[in-house]
């Protein structure tokens, strides 16, 4: 199977934690599945941002993006995250290659203007372009994806790159890669419902209930429209959110029992 799997920044913030990761991967990768990496790297922004003494707003869990965050976007997301777990990857033995929107033009942003709303250089996939990738996957390489993009524009522009929420790029990446699986693993074991159980299975419905009464909030609303608009656009695929914790986490999320699964349909129950 070809999966996609979105890891969380704050799973990769330390070496134990990029090492698991890593394990995971190579786990998957022995088991006989071709895997297209994307990352987030939100705590990794907001420390260097900090730093820097920039500014913090976010609008329904994306952050606000001036031109001086697109430029931390780009150093943190695209330099030392990325990095970082394509040498991870490479020390539990699997080949790796790190890749902005830019390289092969593998993917182009917009801006991303929800409700209309003006989040400055917060874009969204325009393009998605398969052949870097596809070379990457034929030669075994596992390609792992930094969401930061350039927009398309006049040749010498100094347009800074588009801050792209890796949730949000997950799902269009995965559609025109063809993925199978879709996974998102982050640093809860799943949808949890305001007494913080495990939903198992949510339908589109399920998830409008869920954020018009603020159980799903945050981090979490990007990764649940994220899903259900994959879902959408390849009915098909398996889509969930699953803990990212532990070497096992990628077959691990695979098992009906873990995570949060999304139906397309509503679901009956019993
Ligand atoms: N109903 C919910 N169930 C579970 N988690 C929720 C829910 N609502 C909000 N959250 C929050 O969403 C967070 C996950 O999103 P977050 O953006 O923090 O992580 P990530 O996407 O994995 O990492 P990154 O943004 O760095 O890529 C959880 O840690 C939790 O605090
Ligand atoms: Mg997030």
């Amino acid at each position: 199977m070809r999966l996609l799997v979105k890891i969380g920044g704050a799973q990769l913030e330390t070496g134990p934690g990029r090492a698991a990761f890593a394990r995971a991967v190579a786990q998957t990768r022995a088991a006989g599945h071709e895997l297209i990496v994307v990352h987030g790297g939100g705590n990794q922004i907001r420390a260097l941002g900090r730093r820097l003494g920039l500014e913090e707003r976010y609008h329904e869990g994306l952050r606000i993006t001036d031109a001086d965050t697109a430029e931390v976007v780009l150093m943190v997301l695209g330099g030392s995250v990325n990095r970082r777990v394509v040498w991870a990857l490479e020390q539990a033995g699997v080949r790796a290659v790190g890749l902005s929107g830019a390289d092969g033009s593998s993917f182009l942003a917009t801006p991303h203007r929800p409700g209309g709303r003006d989040l400055g250089f917060v874009g969204k996939l325009e393009r998605v372009r398969p052949e870097l990738v596809e070379l990457l996957l034929g030669g075994g390489y596992v390609p792992v994806l930094a969401t930061t993009a350039p927009a398309p524009g006049p040749t010498g522009d100094d347009a800074p790159f588009y801050n792209v929420n890796a949730d949000m790029a997950a799902g269009p990446l995965g559609n025109a890669l063809g993925a199978d699986v879709l996974l998102f693993l982050t640093d809860v074991p799943g949808v949890l419902d305001g007494g913080g159980a495990l939903l198992r299975e949510l339908s589109p419905a399920d998830c409008e209930t869920l954020i018009a009464s603020g159980v799903i909030a945050g981090g979490m609303r990007p990764k649940i429209d994220a899903a259900l608009a994959a879902l959408r656009a390849a009915p098909d695929t398996t889509v969930k959110i699953a803990p990212a914790a532990g070497e096992g986490a990628i077959v691990a999320a695979l098992d009906p029992a873990v995570g949060t699964a999304f139906a397309r349909q509503e679901t009956t129950h019993g």
